[in-house]
């Protein structure tokens, strides 16, 4: 059973990548040939740690050839974006773009597996509207972390299959035979909507845990030892109770959003996740008034920014809060002093360097001159950097805000910062 993938994206090539590393022959089709190019001399288009190992591993012939594709593949695994429409909605364009091609050139027998993250519903819609059914369509959401996607895609905590035939579940399910993880197999709708939930509820929880480190604060309560004490019930679990400045990425904001408005154009509004997003959207200005109740304004301040991409280990920047703390603090008149590991070239592209923000390529230097010192994401580097030193390059009130509660208050203090985390 010949294997394409089609995107060489986040999803498509680790994707590619783990089908290869399981012995298969796979091929994967963009339809950008510089990145193809790219690909074929080993190269990566972004930063994702074992992913080049893994892609040298395996045997993966990258091509932005789709139509001849089409003709020798029987299994095609659909990885392209799914961006958000300014009012939410899902984008689906690149979606329907490839389905038609597929069924429009694919040969009997052949089967659509579609790991792309699409709204509940499509699937049906889109078997509808395609109306040939010697193709057979099949949901498999994918649940990796950018920067942990390796290792998610061989430990999956779970395997999802949605589909009506049985024959093609069992098929793909043999696709993952060795991975070592439950498969759900399942409708195409209750799959779609699996992945959803999966991620909305995860926001729900970096919401909530937001919520109690705000009270923490004004009740003098530590967050840290409230989201462990709390975390130990099994029943609530200890993952994603990190408090700090809220949740970004490609992911969590585009699949809530996209659930919001799906939920409300069934007229069956999810309000525990519309309350999630507005937290969410409002965290951020907690920097900020920290910020302000100690400078008093910003405007003329020097701000160091440590961390531009969403989170560490990646370098994507899409949806980075980072970003809208940079434009609130340029908008109060403040100059910005921005440094990341890996993601200043992509954040240069979101906000190029302006007359009151610099990217700085040395750690240190970042924070010459600067009053205050904001850590938006927790790499592990800055655990390892000289914060004496960091300080000594500061000057008066050395303010630090620790926007993902990362460092530790107790040394920071002993530097002689004026140390502020979040509801702790
Ligand atoms: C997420 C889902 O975890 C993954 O299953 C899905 O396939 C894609 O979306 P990802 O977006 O890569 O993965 O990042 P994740 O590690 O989930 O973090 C998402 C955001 O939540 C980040 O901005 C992170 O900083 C934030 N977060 C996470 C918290 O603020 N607190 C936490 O405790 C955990």
């Amino acid at each position: 059973m010949k294997i394409c993938v089609i995107g060489a994206g986040y999803v498509g090539l680790v994707t590619a990548a783990g089908l290869a590393g399981g012995g298969k022959e796979v091929t994967c089709v963009d339809k950008l040939p510089e990145k193809i190019e790219l690909l074929k001399k080993g190269q990566m288009p972004f930063y994702e740690p074992g992913l080049k190992e893994l892609v040298e591993k395996g045997r993966i012939n990258f091509t932005c050839d789709l139509k001849s594709t089409l003709k020798s593949n029987q299994v095609f695994f659909v990885c392209v974006g799914t961006p958000s429409l300014t009012n939410g909605q899902i984008d689906l364009s690149q979606v329907h773009e490839i389905v038609k091609e597929i069924y429009a050139q694919a040969k009997d027998g052949s089967m659509v597996v579609m790991k792309s993250t699409v709204s509940p519903g499509t699937g049906l819609k889109l078997i509808r509207e395609m109306g040939r059914d010697s193709i057979v369509y099949v949901s498999n959401p994918e649940f990796l972390r950018e920067g942990q996607a390796i290792s998610d895609w061989f430990h999956p905590d779970r395997i999802i299959i949605g589909s009506s035939n049985q024959q093609a579940a069992k098929l793909i399910s043999a696709l993952y035979k060795n991975i070592d993880a439950p498969i759900v197999s399942t409708d195409i709708t209750s799959a779609e909507i699996i992945k959803y939930a999966s991620n909305a509820y995860l926001t729900v929880k970096v919401s909530f845990i937001n919520e109690i480190a705000n009270l923490c604060e004004l009740i003098g309560a530590n967050i840290d030892d409230v989201a462990h004490g709390i975390g130990l019930d099994k029943r609530i679990g200890s993952s994603f109770l990190k408090a700090g400045l809220g949740y970004g990425g490609s992911c969590f904001p585009k699949d809530t959003r996209g659930l919001d408005f799906l939920s409300a154009q069934y007229g069956c509004n999810l309000h525990l996740l519309s309350a999630s997003i507005r937290v969410n959207a409002n965290q951020k200005f907690r920097v900020i008034q920290k910020l302000l109740s100690v400078l008093s304004d910003l405007h003329g301040k020097r701000i160091a920014l440590y961390g531009l991409s969403f989170k560490p280990q990646t370098d994507d920047v899409r949806e980075s809060i980072a970003f809208e703390l940079i434009n609130i603090m340029l908008k109060e008149g403040a100059t910005v002093q921005a440094y990341d590991p890996i993601a200043a070239d992509n954040a240069k592209k979101i906000i190029p360097p302006g007359d009151r923000l610099t990217y700085s390529n040395d750690a240190y230097l970042n924070a010459q001159g600067c009053q205050a010192l904001v850590l938006a994401t927790e790499w592990p580097e800055f655990a390892k950097l000289s914060w004496e030193k960091l300080k000594g390059l500061m000057v008066d009130p050395y303010l630090l805000i620790d926007g993902r509660n990362f460092l530790d208050p107790h040394k920071m203090r002993a530097c002689g910062f004026q140390y502020q985390g979040i509801g702790r």
